[in-house]
């Protein structure tokens, strides 16, 4: 099921594209040797992670100069492309037997792979938009370098797929996908968040499988420490550039980075709990590795937001579980269908409706913000 070379990218691999640009016109090209039966009916169920555009010239005029020595620094770091090359299969590569892999397993890993997929370029796509339509020399750069990134980790999650004979069709998300608008301050705090929770996720598992390698049953896990640290990298730049307006952080906005907050952790608590098969093979107890991520998630958002979430509130695990019970009511009642179906899908609304409210009620604890966001990955 390999793919043979691409015309005019022989030898060429996304992991050693320079460019955004580059690392889609490689797999472009590669998914013309592709023929997968189940990629559309993949494609359709695509619902989630969202797309997101956002009002580029209000981004555009940010001005870094506040921020530049810290800015400065962490371009070059970009700049000089630690993880160029990395994203390919080696030798330490092992043969998958997908034939072989529990049917359970199988599924739930697969739905991990695409959702990862999905997310990696949704993040490439705003990036690389970000970069076209700007003039801001700061901006188009940092974000020219984060697309070119994300296109890298999208492209290597299409070649763990692939020998499974599955891949997301990355040209025909672009066109599919709805793109959610997103006002400029929204974009800063889910994709920070999002960048930031993807480090402490891939890095908590990755530590977990060095210690117990028996449980690691796919390679791409060997991969996740260089790969979150480019996810770190990206987080900073986001805490810089609402470091550049003090007003992002302070006011009614501690209100919208505290709903922010919720709406991520809690998202990945319910995402993370359809996927128990997933979760047993790693030998991961799911809400010791919910906690564990939002843990340290917390820690590093420190750097910029005024408050974290008080994840140890008596209330707070049972609010989640709460939530990822009403969303199984939820998934339950809309497989039924009908007007039982519709009654339950509304009942199980409210249920989670109220659980996201009461959690975002319990209160947050302060933080006093230090004067540099500068932080290194230390998990
Ligand atoms: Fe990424
Ligand atoms: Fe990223």
């Amino acid at each position: 099921m390999n793919a043979q070379t691409p015309k005019g990218y022989q030898g060429k691999h996304t992991a050693d594209a320079t460019s955004v640009e580059e690392g889609l016109a490689i797999q472009e090209e590669q998914a013309k040797y592709d023929d997968f039966a189940t990629e559309k009916a993949m494609s359709n169920t695509l619902l989630t992670p969202r797309f997101y555009t956002t009002d580029f010239d209000e981004l555009d005029a940010i001005d870094v100069s506040s921020v530049r020595e810290d800015w400065d620094v962490l371009i070059a770091r970009m700049v000089s492309d630690p993880n160029k090359g990395h994203f390919k299969k080696n030798e330490d590569w092992d043969h998958i037997d997908w034939d072989g892999m529990e049917p359970g397993l199988k599924k739930e890993f697969i739905d991990f792979l695409v959702s990862s997929c999905t997310a990696e370029f949704s993040g490439c796509v705003l990036y690389k938009e970000m970069k076209r339509r700007g003039s801001n020399r700061d901006i188009t750069r940092l974000f020219q370098l984060m697309a070119r990134d994300e296109a890298r980790h999208a492209g290597f999650i299409n070649d763990a797929l692939r020998e499974a004979g599955l891949r997301v069709n990355l040209g025909f998300l672009t066109k599919a996908k709805k793109y959610t608008y997103f006002r400029p301050k929204f974009i800063y705090y889910a994709t920070y968040l999002s960048e930031k929770i993807g480090y402490a996720r891939y890095i908590t598992i990755f530590r977990h499988l060095e210690a117990n390698p028996q449980y690691r049953f796919h390679p791409i896990f060997k991969w996740f420490r260089e790969w979150c640290n480019d996810e770190f990298r990206h987080g900073e730049a986001f805490a810089l550039l609402m470091k550049t307006d003090p007003k992002l952080t302070s006011g009614f906005n501690v209100w919208w980075i505290k709903f922010f907050l919720t709406a991520v952790y809690s998202t990945m608590w319910v995402r993370d709990h359809q996927r128990p098969a997933f979760h047993e093979a790693l030998n991961v107890d799911m809400e010791w590795y919910g906690q564990e991520v939002f843990r340290k998630t917390s820690e590093i958002s420190k750097q910029i937001f005024p408050i974290t979430l008080d994840i140890d509130h008596r209330n707070w695990k049972p609010l989640l579980r709460r939530m990822q019970n009403a969303n199984a009511r939820i998934a339950e009642a809309r497989e039924k269908g009908g007007l039982a179906g519709k009654f339950g899908v509304i009942a199980g609304s409210i249920k989670a409706g109220t659980a996201f409210v009461r959690l975002l009620l319990i209160p947050s604890i302060p933080n006093e913000v230090p004067v540099s966001t500068r932080l290194e990955p230390v998990y």
